[in-house]
């Protein structure tokens, strides 16, 4: 009979404190997350240096950079590699690789050498029945106060979409300052969800409300107009 063996691994949650661990990267040495203090950090994992689909996300994610510094948000990435590896790797994608008209791109965030699996460990990113000796492609989303927000995990044969990591963060960032929460494929501009009434009071209330910027499926299911300006005004770094 075939037995499974789980390796001892933590899996954070959302809400919790991320784990913190001092690390060598291709920046130098980070004290996460309190060198991170203050930013959004994005910590993601890849399985290997030097391989296509990590190859094509780190092109990817490199050239919007800016974008998520905009954002007050820093990417960390990490794979199970040595140092010298991911030097090397990162030297390649600069020097040799096109992909999808994106050239000459120099990774400029982070690249954490892992070789002990002490930090994929901590964070869940190694899966065994995925692979015992590289990491899964795991995301975590971690606020300015070093709470983990968000998380999404893709297996090794899935590169990940980065237009999604990006949303997540705005969706993030604008539940935080709006006081709202997000619908179904939500993008700047859309509506937005209003906190469901609580007493039968609100209820009522809202069900009557002549308010033409509120829109009440039902009484527990309203949303209102957000604009994308007033987002951008809060969100988005001026030049
Ligand atoms: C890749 O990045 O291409 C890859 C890495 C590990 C397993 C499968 C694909």
């Amino acid at each position: 009979m075939e037995t499974t063996v789980y390796q001892e691994t933590s899996m954070p949650r959302i809400g919790d404190k991320a784990p913190s661990f001092k690390a060598v990267t291709t920046q130098g040495s980070i004290n996460f997350p309190e060198d991170y203090s203050g930013s959004w950090v994005i910590l993601f994992s890849h399985p290997a240096d030097f391989t296509p689909v990590c190859t094509s996300e780190f092109i990817t994610f490199a050239s919007m950079e800016e974008k998520f510094a905009k954002v007050n948000t820093k990417l960390v990435g990490l794979s199970v590699d040595g140092l010298y590896s991911h030097i090397a790797w990162l030297r390649t994608i600069k020097e040799k690789i096109e992909y999808k008209g994106l050239k000459n791109v120099e990774v400029n965030f982070p690249l954490i050498e892992d070789i002990s699996m002490n930090v994929a460990k901590k964070y869940g990113m190694i899966q065994p029945e995925e692979s015992n000796t590289q990491a899964v492609r795991a995301v975590f989303f971690i606020d300015p106060k070093g709470i983990i927000r968000a998380i999404i995990y893709y297996p090794q044969s899935l590169g990940r979409n980065f237009d999604e990591l990006y949303r997540v963060i705005i969706a993030l960032q604008t539940a935080d300052k709006f006081k709202v929460a997000t619908p179904a494929d939500w993008e700047p501009g859309d509506e937005v969800i209003v906190p469901t009434a609580g007493s039968c009071g609100v209820a009522k209330e809202r069900m009557q409300s002549k308010d033409t910027d509120m829109n009440c499926y039902d009484w527990f299911f309203c949303t209102r107009k957000l604009d994308k300006a007033k987002i951008d005004s809060a969100l988005v770094k001026k030049e």
